[in-house]
């Protein structure tokens, strides 16, 4: 499992406990930066992020900003992305059984890291449950191809 993370500066606080984390549970992990306080734009590190899924060079992404919710509406502009923010344990949960989320997005002025760690660990832990979900997933799919030209 490869997963790639960014962040802008709102939600640096979060990544150095996730990328531990995730190299703790032989995660492979692309940091595609920010990696500093200093002010940056949050959809550069979305797309970046994006980009190595959609090529293949990571199987799931974490975006990080002050709410997680730049993060996700730029990340959702991207074909295959599913996005999702979350602040608690039911809908980390959630967004993977149902949403197939490919995309785990979290506030850094929202969530504490200890928290970060938790979502993202229910996150990556709960398989997608297909059946009814694949269906509305593939409905997603298709307003991808009939809307993003
Ligand atoms: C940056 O100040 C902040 O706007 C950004 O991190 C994010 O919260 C945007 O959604």
């Amino acid at each position: 499992m490869i997963i790639a993370i960014g962040s802008d500066h709102g939600g640096i606080v979060l990544k150095p406990l996730i990328v531990e984390y995730l190299k703790s549970q032989n995660i492979e992990v692309i940091d595609v930066g920010c990696y500093t306080t200093e002010s940056v734009d949050y959809p550069v590190y979305a797309l970046k992020v994006c980009n190595l899924i959609n090529d293949g060079e990571a199987d799931k992404g974490i975006l990080l900003c002050g709410t997680g919710i730049g993060v996700s509406i730029a990340a959702n502009k991207v074909k295959g992305i599913r996005a999702a923010v979350v602040s608690d344990e039911f809908c980390a949960e959630k967004c993977a059984e149902h949403n197939n989320a490919n995309v785990l997005c979290l506030g850094g002025r929202v969530v504490t890291p200890e928290k970060a760690v938790r979502l993202v660990d229910i996150w990556l832990n709960t398989p997608f449950a297909e059946g009814r979900h694949s269906k509305r997933i593939q409905m997603i799919s298709d307003i991808e191809s009939a809307k993003m030209k």
